[in-house]
């Protein structure tokens, strides 16, 4: 995690050095941005710095062609529109893989271990996809709705502020510094039971179970709503409010599940929590937010995203 942890704050840095004082700027397209860059330095051991711009169009197709839609009932239905964008995403990590091959860097990201393991390319490219989709537009929805949470909550705002910027803007967050920032976690906590990136989970029953009067036979397809099972009134109080500090508590078992659970819980879930709680330290060190006057609905998109986006405007803190 430490080498991540240094990566999380430069990338983020490095895509906020656009930003100018006073504007207005959309938060799920700017955290997408770092969360590519975060997700393609740490994983594959790549910059996507000179992507981000070219590979942008291609990236959003992409996750709308795994978007809830009709295609779920009628899988065999004819989709138009999806496969340029499609091809120039694989074309990019295909390239990247032969790159790899003839260039070898001395390191431990995913990429290069998945080569000396001496799986082919059209195997790397699975792996290489599924974690650029899954490592990527989950903490963007993550980011944007925390920073939208906190734009409607200027007291929690302002303490996640205070928390840190008592860290001095010359020392990097060290992992301890994350770990102290507890206002900051609770919010980040709060926003996945409120705005959970993906809502919906999936398993396949391998005996018959009985279930609240239903019996499920075996070898079905069951989904359950992570979305609704964190907002049940019988498991938590004032559910639809956002009111951090109830993490002060342990939620009780299974009522409170964002990345999963049991042997297929989410493979980055605590990439991903250290990645937001760094960012968004990051960012608010240095940055004033405030959220403009706008309708945000929630999108099932490819994850549950804020629609059409979250604007703020943003002031840098004088030095
Ligand atoms: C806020 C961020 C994230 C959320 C809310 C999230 C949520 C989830 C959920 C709910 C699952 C299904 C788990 C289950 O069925 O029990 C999952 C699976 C998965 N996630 Fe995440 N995830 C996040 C970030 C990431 C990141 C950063 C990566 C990669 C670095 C990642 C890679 C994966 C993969 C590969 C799976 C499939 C695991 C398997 O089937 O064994 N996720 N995630």
């Amino acid at each position: 995690m430490q080498g991540f942890l240094t990566s999380f704050q430069l990338r983020t840095r490095q895509a906020l050095s656009t930003w100018q004082t006073g504007n207005h700027y959309e938060m799920l397209a700017e955290m997408r941005k770092i969360a590519l860059l975060i997700l393609v330095d740490c994983l594959f051991g790549a910059d996507f710095t000179p992507y981000l711009q070219s590979l942008w169009h291609s990236i959003l197709r992409t996750l709308a062609y795994i978007s809830p839609g009709l295609w779920l009932i009628f899988p065999d239905l004819p989709r138009f529109g999806y496969q340029a964008a499609i091809a120039k995403v694989d074309g990019y990590l295909f390239s990247l893989i032969q790159h790899r091959r003839t260039h070898p860097i001395a390191g431990d990201d995913l990429l290069s271990l998945l080569i000396a393991a001496g799986l082919d390319d059209r195997l790397i490219r699975d792996q290489l996809l599924t974690m650029l989709i899954a490592g990527h537009d989950t903490s963007t929805a993550l980011l944007a709705w925390a920073l939208y949470c906190l734009g409607k909550s200027p007291d929690h705002l302002e303490k996640v502020a205070a928390e840190v910027r008592a860290v001095p803007l010359e020392n990097p967050f060290s992992l301890d510094d994350l770990k102290s920032f507890t206002t900051l976690e609770w919010v980040l906590q709060e926003t996945l039971r409120l705005y959970p990136p993906i809502h919906a989970g999936n398993r396949l029953t391998n005996r018959a179970i009985s279930f609240n009067g239903f019996t499920i036979p075996a070898h079905q397809r069951v989904i359950y709503s992570i979305y609704l099972t964190q907002r049940h009134p019988d498991f938590w109080q004032s559910p639809n409010q956002f009111m951090p500090e109830r993490f002060l508590q342990r939620p009780a078992a299974w009522t409170y599940l964002p990345f999963g659970g049991g042997e297929r819980i989410c493979i980055g879930y605590l990439f991903a929590q250290i990645e937001a709680k760094a960012v968004l330290a990051t960012l608010l060190r240095e940055w004033q937010v405030q959220l403009l006057p706008q309708r945000v609905s929630l999108h099932m998109g490819a994850t549950l995203e804020p629609r059409p986006g979250v604007r703020m405007k943003v002031t840098q803190i004088a030095r």
